[in-house]
């Protein structure tokens, strides 16, 4: 039998956090791509973390704008898409940085509760598996939600998705039109019992 669930209204805001600060990122484009083949009811902005300085703890009694914008903007969030590379087996540091400034000052951090989804692509042929295990601790730590499956790792080679997102090869369309309705389906759930205030 269907489970009942309290239905948010449509739009869903998603806010999106590209780990790469690159120009010319394959995250990016991977996240372009993403948009285009998402349910309709979703609605996509990316949340920038570029401007914020190094976090550190002397910064908790008076948080500067930029960092005060960025926990304002993930809080105006009803879910999240991680879309990242790895560095080093890790998540890029800065996207670390990004993550610890949303966590603090103690007591105030806007990760917890939100529904959220981890994707990523790389060259390499094991894609970002073990960076997201490394995001995906983090985010379990700070009390987010995450979707844990379906899982995602692409691996990009050269034109796989073009600059606006087209993508060009014919199954990855599918999986990741997958990927984006499993995780409607998810904050669905997630904001049916934890609704966004
Ligand atoms: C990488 N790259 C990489 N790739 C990988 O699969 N595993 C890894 O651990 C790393 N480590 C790593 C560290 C650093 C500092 C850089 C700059 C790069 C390669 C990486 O996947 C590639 O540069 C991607 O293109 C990065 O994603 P964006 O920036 O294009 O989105």
């Amino acid at each position: 039998m269907p489970v009942q669930i309290f239905e948010h209204e449509p739009p869903y805001r998603v806010g999106v956090i590209i780990g790469s600060l690159s120009r010319d990122s394959i995250n990016r484009k991977l996240a372009n791509a993403l948009e285009r083949l998402a349910p309709p009811q979703l609605e996509f902005h990316e949340i920038s973390y570029a401007e914020l300085p190094l976090y550190n703890r002397d910064f908790d009694a008076d948080y500067p704008r930029a960092a005060v914008d960025f926990k304002e903007k993930i809080t105006a969030s009803d879910a999240l898409l991680f879309v990242t590379p790895e560095y080093n087996r890790s998540l890029p540091g800065a996207l670390k940085n990004a993550i610890d400034w949303g966590s603090r000052p103690w007591g105030e951090n806007v990760w917890a509760q939100l529904p959220t989804a981890v994707i990523g692509a790389s060259p390499g042929s094991i894609g970002t598996a073990v960076g997201q295990q490394s995001l995906r601790a983090t985010l379990s730590f700070l009390n987010a939600r995450q979707m844990t499956s379906p899982e995602a790792y692409v691996h990009f080679t050269p034109g796989l998705i073009e600059d606006d997102g087209t993508v060009t090869v014919d199954s990855t369309p599918e999986f990741l039109t997958n990927f984006m309705a499993a995780f409607y389906d998810y904050m669905r759930r997630v904001l049916a019992v934890i609704p966004r205030s």
